[in-house]
């Protein structure tokens, strides 16, 4: 069976980027393929952080996993930190990789404008330990969003350049996009993160959410309710396209073009039929944080199935790199 791996940082909440743009293909990809996923944690320590709450908010992000339709049973669960190989992969890995390619990724660039008082050498390594988490299992698919496509590149670069150097050992994986990729944020313009604070958060509390998308910018050249839309240059009409049907989106396409129905009615559509999918997911998770061994249980299992693989990985590597036994 192909394997599949994919990886969230526990970074605070999980919003609806991260879910359209990667966990809902997580679920589905779970039915057919030995999936593997991974809250990072090593990650999430490249910028700085709440030493406190890091814990916490793992077993959080494991949460929202699971609520989300993940299930322990059918696929491995765990915490990066919980199989350490993963960073000794990377070392070795970090003696194949050019200084130069990690210097323009993209995310390295952004990431170090935002943090100029803390430019530490794991948040220009940060993609090496992503090949780690990838290559340690040998997966050959990685479901993410668009913006880690320069990452799954550079992990296919490093794969090719360890094989050349030490023999085949690790295949080149590609990486899988869902069909809403890159949702924007509710401000219209960056990319829906965490850090932009322009998020819809999976658990926020739905008056907020409502709040948020009433207020979301829309087709900025559509002022007036009498102005016809476009659109194919409004994020809510995005995000409607990864939360309704396509009846309702030719409606709506429609409705928006003649001004037949106004930015308001087409948000409430979508707050709709985002909660028809969202509420059971909210429902879920309160059950699993009143029974969160459940979660426990489920991240120690997969912490115990991921190492047996990442140990066995390891043994091949060192082999090859003719480190002594
Ligand atoms: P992270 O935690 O930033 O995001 C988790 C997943 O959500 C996707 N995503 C989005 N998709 C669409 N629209 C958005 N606005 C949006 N925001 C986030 C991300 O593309 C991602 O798939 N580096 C990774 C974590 C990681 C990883 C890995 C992923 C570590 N090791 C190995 C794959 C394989 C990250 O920061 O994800």
């Amino acid at each position: 069976m192909k394997r599949v791996f994919s990886g969230i940082q526990p970074t605070g909440e999980i919003h609806i980027g991260n879910y359209v743009g990667a966990i809902r293909n997580w679920v589905h990809l779970m039915e057919e393929y030995d999936c593997i996923f991974s809250v990072v944690d090593y990650h999430a320590i490249t910028i700085d952080y709440e030493i406190s709450v890091l814990g916490k908010r793992c077993i959080e992000t494991a949460m929202i996993l699971i609520a989300s339709g993940l299930s322990p049973e059918k696929c491995n669960i765990f915490i990066q930190s919980h199989v350490p190989e993963h960073t000794e992969l990377a070392w070795i890995f970090n003696c194949v990789t050019p200084v130069g390619d990690l210097e323009r990724m993209t995310q390295f660039k952004e990431k170090a404008k935002q943090h100029r008082g803390n430019i530490n050498m794991g948040l220009m390594d940060y993609p090496v330990l992503q090949a780690a988490d990838i290559l340690i299992y040998k997966a050959g698919y990685v479901p993410v969003g668009e913006d880690q496509i320069q990452h799954i590149e550079l992990s296919r670069e490093v794969a090719r350049k360890f094989n050349a150097r030490f023999g085949r050992l690790f295949p080149e994986p590609e990486a899988i996009m869902s069909i809403a990729p890159r949702i924007l944020g509710v401000d219209g313009v960056s990319k829906m993160s965490k850090s932009m604070n322009n998020y819809i958060g999976l658990l926020e509390d739905k008056n907020i959410i409502w709040e948020k998308l009433r207020t979301a910018v829309t087709d900025v050249n559509r002022v007036r309710r009498s102005d016809k839309g476009n659109p194919d240059l409004c994020n809510i009409y995005t995000i409607h396209r990864a939360f309704s049907s396509e009846d309702v989106l030719l409606e709506i396409d429609k409705g928006c073009r003649s001004a037949g129905i106004g930015c308001i009615d087409c948000k409430k559509k979508l707050f709709e039929n985002m909660m028809v999918e969202l509420d059971p997911i909210r429902e879920r998770a309160i059950y699993l944080r009143e029974n969160i061994d459940y979660v426990h249980d489920g991240i120690r299992k997969g912490a115990i199935n991921c190492r047996a693989i990442a140990k066995k990985t390891m043994e091949e590597v060192r082999e090859a790199l003719g480190l002594l036994p």
